[in-house]
């Protein structure tokens, strides 16, 4: 069906080193013997990056095999990000000056944060919330302050802002994270939805870090909105983060940017990015880059159809589970089912349900650091063939059989 690119090969990484390939995150849980491991949980794919990044990367290799000290390209770097903000977002930067390279997503989130608080402080986030949030705001020492999303009738995550803004108020919030599209609910904002949020934090002198990091993934019929485009508030008191990292498959390569529009934010930013003297660019991850954003467009979204094409499967598969909820996500490539009901009725913890997982190859996520009680994180960007694989074995040996 998807011709044009490979995203059928499946390559086994043991032994090169991968988080995803050489470790389970479930304590004392191991795969049995006779299953093979279909590793679907830290987000990074089981697919070969675009051909316009390896290309654009061994052009950089051969041009000049000398690898010393370089800046960023006076030409190419900065027009690939402006042309893929504007062909993907519709978001016209305007100018180079906004566009600042971060050595990755969290590390721009952290600088935000460093940036505008005390150790100590709280720091706004959305429940469920990304672990990695979690991470970055406690090494920081600064405190986790959270909002849940609620769930409307429909099961679709929506912001409690009266609870938001309580929380802003009672504890003198001076920095927000906002993650859009949202992980781990595969949530992707509506534009009202985003400006009511901006409204509320501009109201109380909040500054919003927003972590856009999965824009590129929306595979549901919506639209990726930036924060910064709602408005002209918005513009103001939001430092986005962006990263071909997630598309492209090149959380090893390092590298993300920020815009930021608001003059003084970006230049206090920037300062205090440099008293870290960890943020310089990666030369090969900078055209790494390039190659993304010139050449890659056609390429995502083809690997788009088959998340898309993942996602179905599973879900239509989950939905027929006794006692297990789950949402068909919008965005990103992760998936967060439920699993209350389902260890209520057959008496099992999550950690059974999570071994059993993994017992039969399936090496998925405990959802509880990300705020889901008894939720269970799949990352879907697996060939379909592989994806399909792992959910038929839970379908036997999860559901179906006594266990
Ligand atoms: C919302 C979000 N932000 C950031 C990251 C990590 O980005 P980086 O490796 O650039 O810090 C991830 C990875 O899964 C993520 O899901």
């Amino acid at each position: 069906m998807f011709k044009k690119y490979d995203f059928e090969t499946y390559t086994d990484r043991t032994g090169l080193d991968s988080a995803k390939w050489e470790n389970i995150p479930i304590p004392d849980a191991q795969v049995s013997e006779g299953f093979s491991k279909i590793p679907m949980w830290v987000a990074d794919m089981d697919f070969a990056t675009a051909p316009s990044v390896i290309a654009s990367m061994l052009r950089r290799i051969t041009a000049s095999p000398a690898f010393g000290y370089y800046g960023l390209p006076a030409t190419g770097y900065f027009d690939a990000i402006r042309s893929w903000q504007l062909e993907r977002n519709g978001v016209d930067i305007g100018s180079d000056e906004y566009i600042s390279y971060e050595n990755s997503v969290l590390g721009g989130v952290a600088n935000i944060i460093n940036t505008y608080t005390e150790p100590g402080d709280p720091i706004l986030l959305q429940s469920p919330t990304y672990i990695g949030f979690t991470g970055t705001v406690n090494n920081a020492k600064r405190t986790i302050v959270l909002t849940d999303l609620k769930q409307d009738e429909n099961g679709t995550y929506r912001m409690d802002y009266e609870d938001m803004e309580k929380k802003i108020v009672e504890n003198n919030i001076k920095v927000a994270i906002f993650c859009s599209p949202h992980n781990p609910t595969g949530r992707v904002w509506e534009k009202e939805e985003i400006a009511k949020y901006v409204e509320i934090c501009a109201k109380h002198n909040v500054i919003i870090a927003a972590d856009e990091i999965w824009s590129d993934f929306i595979v549901g019929d919506k639209k990726h909105i930036p924060t910064q485009s709602v408005s002209e508030t918005a513009k103001q008191i939001v430092a986005a983060m962006y990263a071909p990292s997630k598309t492209f498959n090149l959380a090893g390569m390092v590298g993300a940017y920020s815009i930021i529009y608001n003059d003084e934010m970006r230049k206090k930013a920037k300062e205090h990015a440099a008293t870290t003297h960890y943020n310089s660019p990666n030369l090969l991850s900078v055209y790494a880059l390039i190659g993304a954003y010139t050449g890659g467009g056609e390429w995502v979204d083809e690997l788009r159809k088959v998340i898309s094409a993942n996602m179905d499967y599973a879900y239509e598969m989950m939905k027929t589970w006794d006692g297990v909820t789950v949402q068909r996500p919008q965005g990103t490539y992760m998936m967060f089912p439920d699993f209350t009901e389902f260890c209520k009725k057959r008496g099992k913890t999550l950690d059974d349900v999570l071994k059993r997982c993994v017992s039969v190859g399936v090496i998925c996520q405990d959802g509880r650091p990300f705020h889901g009680e008894c939720h269970i994180r799949f990352n879907m960007a697996l060939p379909t063939a592989k994806a399909k694989e792992a959910f038929d074995r839970l379908d036997r040996y999860l559901i179906k059989e006594e266990w």
